[in-house]
């Protein structure tokens, strides 16, 4: 079974449709590329499957989600969003809080973890997973600020995965990345799918190319076609995929 399955989803802002009756199904422990020019609709489908999209009191949302096969729009929203956690394209830590604490706040905000003790491990662990424990370790207590984009997009990823999510949604987490950093955050969405899925929003084909298992192509607000990254680029079944993966639909 898929770990999430839309089915005619829709979604419009005010009188506009944005996104216009859209079927996928996302397997597990895998990576999903939702790749499409800018306005096609990526990031409003991410904020679907997290019901983010309710904060917008504008848009209007038809259709079904299911995650594990129970629909998100039945579910406590505190309690879908733990176990899908969303990283942003521009890294959102609270620069004036400490790394640990921007780890710990969540965790303490939502009474996840009794004493110190565990605190201190789960705030840990979640630093390991996001690849960072070596680089901060020895400064927990410095604003968060002070590190650099790279670090601060895996601090990110570390305080989503310090809630231990089934689903990380991701919004072209390293649009304003170098390519050094790019790589470690592709490096560590590799190793942390082996458990749990994994949605990446990327307008860039190389980057979905790289590191996703499935794509599905977006274009104004419909998906054109979803299957194995291999066949996507290898073997296009439609003329705007092939167009927008050789770089010539934008
Ligand atoms: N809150 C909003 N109100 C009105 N229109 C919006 C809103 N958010 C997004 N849109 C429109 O929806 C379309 C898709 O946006 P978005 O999902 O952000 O695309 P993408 O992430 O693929 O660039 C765009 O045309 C955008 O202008
Ligand atoms: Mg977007």
């Amino acid at each position: 079974m898929a770990k999430i399955e839309l089915k005619d989803l829709r979604v419009s802002f005010g009188a506009s449709p944005i996104i216009t009756g859209v079927n996928l199904s996302i397997p597990d422990r895998s990576i999903t590329a939702l790749m499409g020019p800018s306005g096609s609709g990526k990031s409003t489908i991410l904020r679907v499957l997290n019901r983010l999209i309710e904060l917008y009191p504008e848009a209007k949302v038809s259709g079904e989600v299911y995650l594990d096969g129970q629909n998100i729009f039945d579910m406590n929203v505190l309690e879908l969003r733990r176990r899908v956690q969303m990283i942003f394209q521009i890294p959102n830590p609270i620069p004036n809080l400490s790394i640990f604490e921007n780890v710990a706040l969540g965790l303490k905000l939502n009474r996840l973890v009794r004493g110190r003790d565990e605190l201190f491990e789960r705030v840990k662990s979640a630093l390991e997973k996001a690849q960072l424990w070596d680089d901060v370790k020895n400064r927990l207590d410095m604003p968060a600020g002070k590190l650099s984009g790279g670090q601060q997009q895996r601090l990110c990823v570390a305080r989503a995965l310090a809630f231990e999510p089934e689903v990380l949604l991701a919004d072209e987490p390293t649009a304003n990345l170098d390519p050094e950093n790019t790589a470690k955050v592709e490096a560590l969405f590799l190793e942390l799918k082996k458990e749990m899925t994994i949605v990446l929003v990327t307008h860039y084909p190389p980057q979905a190319a790289r590191v996703s298992d499935y794509v599905a192509f977006l274009y104004k607000g419909q998906i054109v076609e979803w299957g194995p990254t291999k066949d996507i680029f290898t073997k296009p079944r439609h003329e705007l995929t092939e167009k927008y993966v050789t770089g010539r639909l934008y």
